[in-house]
């Protein structure tokens, strides 16, 4: 693991195969991605960061933007020597990947967009978000947490866990209140790039779970119709995750497509 600039960077495979940057969901951390790596870590370089204030990265302070995670993950990639990464984003990662793509600060290979969405928030979206800050400033993040993730998963995949579900999200549930609050606000602070994938240029792969509530498939069918030459695969038997509900349908896909870029 390297820490770079406060940031917890794991990393899989050889630096000099193809990297693809993994930008985890919230309010969770890069281990949401193992179930990736055995499969990928072959051909490509994986590269997996904690955002600022979650898992193993420092605690923030309360004061991060969309824009700061983006500037976070550009220091990365500018760190680890990373040529023309692919970024594969899950929800808030998927927000992050979607903005870093169109600052377009560091030249990238494609994007793989999971379960995520190119508008920002509605009003009510940013009520609820603000009312999560207050419950979280005074009663802390472990409640709120573990509520969250239960919404995310498919039933059948947590029934299927049983208690296992339980040391999958030790981890998650342990991240601190600042960290959390922290990327409530940068998805708060998040713009809307749906002008940008109407001109992207890049390979866009979008992948989303057949039953995801969060980022339904309908949203992401709109965000291929408007992405030029970009494709769509549905996961079946997934909710929010399918990288770790289906990671066997998911590892799949994402191969097939590198194969193809
Ligand atoms: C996520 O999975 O990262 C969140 O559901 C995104 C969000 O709350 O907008």
């Amino acid at each position: 693991m390297n820490m770079i600039n406060g940031l917890s960077v794991r990393t899989f495979g050889k630096p000099e195969n193809q990297p693809i940057l993994f930008l985890h969901g919230f309010p969770l951390d890069s281990t949401m991605w193992d179930r990736q790596f055995p499969d990928l870590a072959g051909d490509f370089y994986c590269v997996a960061p904690d955002f600022r204030g979650l898992g193993e990265s420092v605690i923030s302070h309360g004061s991060d933007t969309m824009e700061s995670f983006v500037d976070d993950m550009v220091d990365v990639v500018k760190y680890l020597r990373l040529k023309n990464p692919v970024l594969c984003g899950l929800s808030m990662g998927g927000y992050v990947a979607l903005r870093m793509a169109e600052r377009n600060d560091i030249p990238l290979k494609a994007l793989i967009l999971c379960d995520t969405r190119a508008n920002a928030d509605t009003d009510e979206i940013k009520l609820k978000r603000t009312t999560a800050i207050k419950r979280i400033k005074s009663e802390g993040a472990e409640d709120y947490i573990r509520e969250f993730v239960q919404g995310i998963f498919y039933e059948s995949f947590v029934d299927d866990l049983g208690p296992q579900f339980n040391d999958l999200v030790r981890n998650w549930v342990k991240n601190q209140p600042e960290g959390v609050i922290g990327a409530l606000q940068a998805m708060l602070t998040r713009t809307d790039t749906t002008g940008f994938l109407k001109q992207c240029t890049l390979p866009v792969l979008y992948i989303c779970g057949a039953f995801d509530p969060v980022t339904p498939p309908a949203v992401m069918k709109e965000m291929m119709r408007i992405t030029p030459g970009s494709e769509y695969f549905e996961v079946k038997e997934a909710s929010h995750m399918a990288p770790l509900e289906n990671y066997q349908d998911f590892n799949k896909k994402v191969i097939d497509f590198l194969s193809r870029i």
